[in-house]
C-alpha cells in the first residue's frame, strides 16, 4: 500500500469539526475549496477570518510530491536543513530527464546512463530520507501521484507546476518552488497568500470530438495567462459530475496554464470509481463516510455569484474542440475557426508531427480513446499524414494498454512509442532535424506551447490540443480539418467521414502492472552516505548566500530590461539545460538567455555599462564580481509557467539585487522572495517606460520596511538626468526576514 491510510484518517477525523466551525466562523455554506484550505491551517489559525487575495495564511499540506529536475535542488538544499527524516509523505518522480529519441527501449537505458549520477543521487537521499522513490521509466509525476497518492480532500504541493493535476481527485494540490518543499518537508508551515475563488459552473455533457481537454483550453481563451493568478479555480455542476476523475485531472491541469494557485472538483462518484479501480478501496470507503466535506455546499451550486469572485458558465453540449496556439496556451480557436487564427502568425497548416502524453492527458481513458479512433481509421483504409508520437502517463497504464491490444494498434498504425516520461513536453526530444529551424506546425496534448519548448526550434508552432484531435490532426494533417463536417479521402480514393470515437473510462479488466517501478524508503536510513563529487559537472552542494548588508541599495546597474513575455522558460531555459538542474553553477549560464531585450529586440545581447555587448549570464557575473550587483526590469506576468526555482536561485547566484517588474506570476514571486530577492512591482506600470539602456538604479526605503510599504526606485540615466518611480512589495514580515537572513533556508538554519 503506497497511499498513507493512516495520514488520511488522521486527515479525514480532523475535517468535520474545522468545516463547521469554519461555516459557524464565516456565518455561511462554504465552497470546497474554502473547506480544504480551513481544514489544512495550521493549529490556532483556523479561528481567524482571512480576506481572499491579500491575507497570508499557514498550512500543514499532507504530502510532498518532487519530479527530478527540482528534486535535485529541493533536495540538495534540505540536506542541508540537518534532520533526519522528512516530515511529512513525500515522493521523487524520475520524468524529467529522459530525451524522447527513438522510442523506450533505446532511450531509457540510455536515459540510465546519461543521468546515473543524478538517479544515483535522488535515490540515495529519498532512502535516507523516508521519500518514496519512482524509477525513471515509472511515469510522469502527476499521473503517477494521481494513480497511488491523491485523495479528495487533501491538501499537497509539489515542485512542479502542474502538480495541480491532482485536483482532478478533488486536492487542493499547488505547485511550488523547492524551497516551499523545504518548508513542508523540515515540519515548518507553508505559506500561501489567502486565494480568491473562481467559479465555473459545467452544464450539459460533452458529446462528438469535444474532450474535456477542450474544456481548459475554452477557460484558457476566456482567462488568458493571468486571469487565474491568486485564485483557485472550483468546478462544480452536472456537467463536472459527468467527467471522468482523469479528464477532471487534464482540466486541473491546465489550470497552471492562466496562473491559478490550482483547480478543484467535489468529491462523486467518478472519482470513487477511480479511487477504486486504482486499489484505493479503502481510501472510497473513508471519503464515502465525510462526503459532504469533500464538496461544496449544496447552497454554492445553487447561488454562486454569492460565494466566488467570479464565476463562469458553459455549456458542455454545445462545447467544439480547440486548437490552442501557437506560443500561448490561452490563444484558443475552434477548429472551425482556425483559417483566422492561422494567419496572426503565419503558421501552416500542415501538420509536421501529433504527440499524445504529458500529465495533462496520458491516463488509460486517453489512449483508449486513441486507440479506438486509430481502430476507426484502420478500418476506414486511412493512414496518417504525419508521424504520431506517444508518450504514456505511467508503467501501470502502459502495461494495461498493452495487455488490452492499445500498444499493438498503436505500433500499426506506425506510432512511436516513447517512455512513460514528459519527454518533448520538456524540451527533451530529439527530433530529427530541428537544427535547421523550418517553419512548421505541430499538435500535441501537451499544456504549454512557449516558443522553442518542445523540439528547441523557435519556428515551431505547436497547437495544444485534445489526445482525440491530436490524432485526428495526423489523420488529416491539416489544422484546416475539421472532422465535423470534413471528408477524408481513404487508401482506395473514396471519400470517408470520421465518427467520433468510444473511449473506456477505466480498463474493464482492471488495472494490472508487473513493475510499477517504485522504491520505498530504507526502514533506517541513518547509515547511508550522500556524496556529491566536486567535479561533478551535473551535481553542486550548495553554499548559503549571504545576508543582506543593512543598507539601500545604491548604485546597482541595468543588466536587462526584458520586453514581452518572459517565462520562466525565457529566465532558466529547460531542453538541454535541464541536465544542470542539480549544479547552479553551471545552469546560472543560462539566466535570461531567452528573455528579449527591450532596447535591440534580441535575446542573450545586452550593452554593459563599458558599452560594449554580451551574454546576459556573462554581464551578471561581471557586475556580480565588481561588487556592485545589477537589476532585471521586466514586463507583465514576469515568470509565468513552471515552478523551478532555478529561475530565482540563478539571478540570487549571479548578483542580481531586485527584479522589478510590472507584475508577476505568483510562484515565481514566492521564489524569488525565498532566494532571499527583491521581487518589486512598480506601482504605476507606465514607469516601465522610464529605464534606458545604460541606466543605474538606488532602490531606497528597505532600511524602514513595514509591510505594505512602497520603495521609491531612483533612476540613473547615462545623460546625468535623473527621475524616480514608486515600487510596491508584498513582504510579509516573515518574508521580510528572509531578505534580511540571505534566503529563507538561511532563516530555517538559523532555527527561524
Ligand atoms: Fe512533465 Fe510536461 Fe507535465 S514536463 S510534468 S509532462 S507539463
Amino acid at each position: 500500500m503506497l497511499f498513507n491510510l493512516n495520514m488520511i484518517q488522521a486527515r479525514y477525523a480532523k475535517i468535520p469539526a474545522r468545516v463547521d466551525a469554519a461555516k459557524k466562523l464565516l456565518g455561511r455554506p462554504l465552497t470546497l475549496a474554502e473547506k480544504i484550505l480551513y481544514s489544512h491551517l495550521i493549529d490556532g489559525t483556523e479561528n481567524k477570518i482571512y480576506e481572499r487575495g491579500t491575507s497570508f495564511a499557514e498550512f500543514h499540506p499532507d504530502r510532498v510530491a518532487m519530479q527530478d529536475a527540482t528534486a535535485q535542488m529541493a533536495l540538495l538544499q534540505f540536506t542541508t536543513a540537518g534532520k533526519s527524516k522528512v516530515a511529512l509523505p513525500s515522493s521523487v518522480h524520475c520524468d524529467h530527464l529522459i530525451t524522447a529519441r527513438n522510442g523506450k527501449d533505446e532511450d531509457l537505458p540510455k536515459a540510465l546512463d546519461e543521468n546515473k549520477e543524478v538517479y544515483g543521487f535522488l535515490s540515495s537521499v529519498a532512502a535516507k530520507y523516508g521519500i518514496d522513490f519512482w524509477k525513471p521509466g515509472a511515469g510522469i509525476i502527476h499521473q503517477v501521484v494521481l494513480e497511488n497518492y491523491a485523495f479528495p480532500g487533501g491538501m499537497m504541493i509539489g515542485t512542479d507546476s502542474h502538480t495541480v493535476n491532482a485536483g482532478g481527485l478533488g486536492m487542493l494540490a499547488i505547485g511550488v518552488g523547492g524551497a516551499d518543499a523545504v518548508d513542508a518537508m523540515v515540519g515548518l508551515p507553508w505559506e500561501l497568500k489567502y486565494p480568491k475563488l473562481i467559479g465555473i459552473h459545467l452544464k450539459g455533457k460533452l458529446h462528438g470530438f469535444a474532450s474535456p481537454k477542450d474544456v481548459i483550453l475554452k477557460v484558457a481563451r476566456l482567462l488568458t495567462v493571468k486571469g487565474g493568478t491568486n485564485a483557485i479555480i472550483e468546478y462544480f455542476g452536472e456537467g463536472a459530475r459527468a467527467l471522468s476523475a482523469t479528464g477532471k485531472a487534464s482540466i486541473a491541469n491546465m489550470g497552471a496554464e492562466v496562473g491559478a494557485t490550482c483547480s478543484t472538483f467535489g468529491y462523486d462518484a467518478s472519482m470513487e470509481r477511480y479511487l477504486r479501480a486504482t486499489g484505493r478501496e479503502a481510501v472510497a470507503n473513508e471519503a464515502n463516510k465525510i462526503q459532504e466535506y469533500l464538496r461544496a455546499d449544496p447552497e454554492v451550486e445553487e447561488n454562486p455569484e454569492k460565494f466566488f469572485d467570479k464565476v463562469i458558465e458553459i455549456d458542455l453540449s454545445t462545447l467544439k474542440p480547440y486548437y490552442n496556439g501557437p506560443f500561448s496556451p490561452d490563444r484558443g480557436f475552434p477548429v472551425s475557426e482556425m483559417q483566422g487564427s492561422l494567419q496572426e502568425f503565419g503558421s501552416t497548416d500542415k501538420v509536421s508531427a501529433a504527440l499524445i502524453g504529458s500529465c495533462t492527458n496520458s491516463s488509460y481513458e486517453d489512449l483508449s480513446q486513441v486507440a479506438s479512433m486509430i481502430q476507426q481509421a484502420l478500418d476506414k483504409g486511412l493512414s496518417p499524414k504525419a508521424p504520431l508520437i506517444i508518450n504514456p502517463g505511467s508503467e501501470q497504464v502502459r502495461y494495461t494498454a498493452e495487455r488490452d491490444g492499445f500498444i499493438d494498434l498503436f505500433k500499426r498504425f506506425g506510432a512511436t512509442i516513447m517512455t512513460n516520461a514528459c519527454g518533448p513536453c520538456i524540451g527533451m526530444w530529439d527530433r530529427i532535424g530541428a537544427d535547421k529551424k523550418e517553419k512548421n506546425s505541430i499538435v500535441h496534448s501537451f499544456n504549454r506551447n512557449f516558443a522553442k519548448r518542445a523540439d528547441g526550434n523557435p519556428n515551431t508552432h505547436a497547437f495544444v490540443a485534445s489526445p482525440l484531435m491530436a490524432v485526428v490532426a495526423a489523420l488529416s494533417g491539416s489544422l484546416l480539418f475539421d472532422p465535423e463536417k470534413d471528408f477524408l479521402i481513404n487508401d482506395k480514393g473514396e471519400q470517408v467521414k470520421l465518427e467520433p470515437p468510444t473511449k473506456e473510462e477505466l480498463p474493464s479488466k482492471g488495472f494490472e502492472v508487473k513493475d510499477a517501478g517504485f522504491v520505498p524508503p530504507a526502514p533506517d536510513g541513518s547509515g547511508i552516505q550522500i556524496s556529491v563529487n566536486p567535479d561533478s559537472k551535473r551535481l553542486q552542494l550548495l553554499k548559503p548566500f549571504a545576508a543582506w548588508d543593512g543598507k539601500n541599495i545604491s548604485g546597482a546597474p541595468l543588466l536587462i530590461k526584458a520586453k514581452g513575455k518572459c517565462t520562466t522558460d525565457h529566465i532558466s531555459m529547460a531542453g538541454p539545460w535541464l541536465k544542470f538542474r542539480g549544479h547552479l553553477e553551471n545552469i546560472s549560464n543560462n539566466m535570461l538567455i531567452g528573455a528579449v531585450n527591450a532596447f535591440n529586440g534580441q535575446t542573450n545581447q545586452v550593452k554593459g555599462n563599458d558599452g560594449r555587448f554580451y551574454e546576459v549570464p556573462a554581464l551578471a557575473r561581471r557586475y556580480r564580481d565588481e561588487n556592485c550587483g545589477s537589476i532585471v526590469i521586466g514586463d507583465e506576468n514576469y515568470g509565468e509557467g513552471s515552478s523551478r526555482e532555478h529561475a530565482a536561485m540563478e539571478p540570487r547566484f549571479l548578483g542580481v539585487k531586485a527584479v522589478i517588474v510590472k507584475s508577476f506570476a505568483r510562484i515565481h514571486e514566492t521564489n524569488l522572495k525565498k532566494q532571499g530577492m527583491l521581487a518589486l512591482t512598480f506601482a504605476d506600470p507606465a514607469d516601465y517606460e522610464k529605464v534606458r539602456e545604460g541606466d543605474y538604479f538606488d532602490i531606497e526605503g528597505l532600511t524602514a520596511f513595514a509591510p505594505g510599504c512602497q520603495f521609491t526606485l531612483v533612476i540613473h540615466h547615462a545623460d546625468g538626468s535623473s527621475e524616480s518611480a514608486k515600487l510596491n512589495q508584498t513582504y510579509n514580515a516573515q518574508q521580510w526576514e528572509w531578505f534580511k537572513a540571505g534566503s529563507a533556508l538561511n532563516k530555517i538554519r538559523m532555527g527561524g
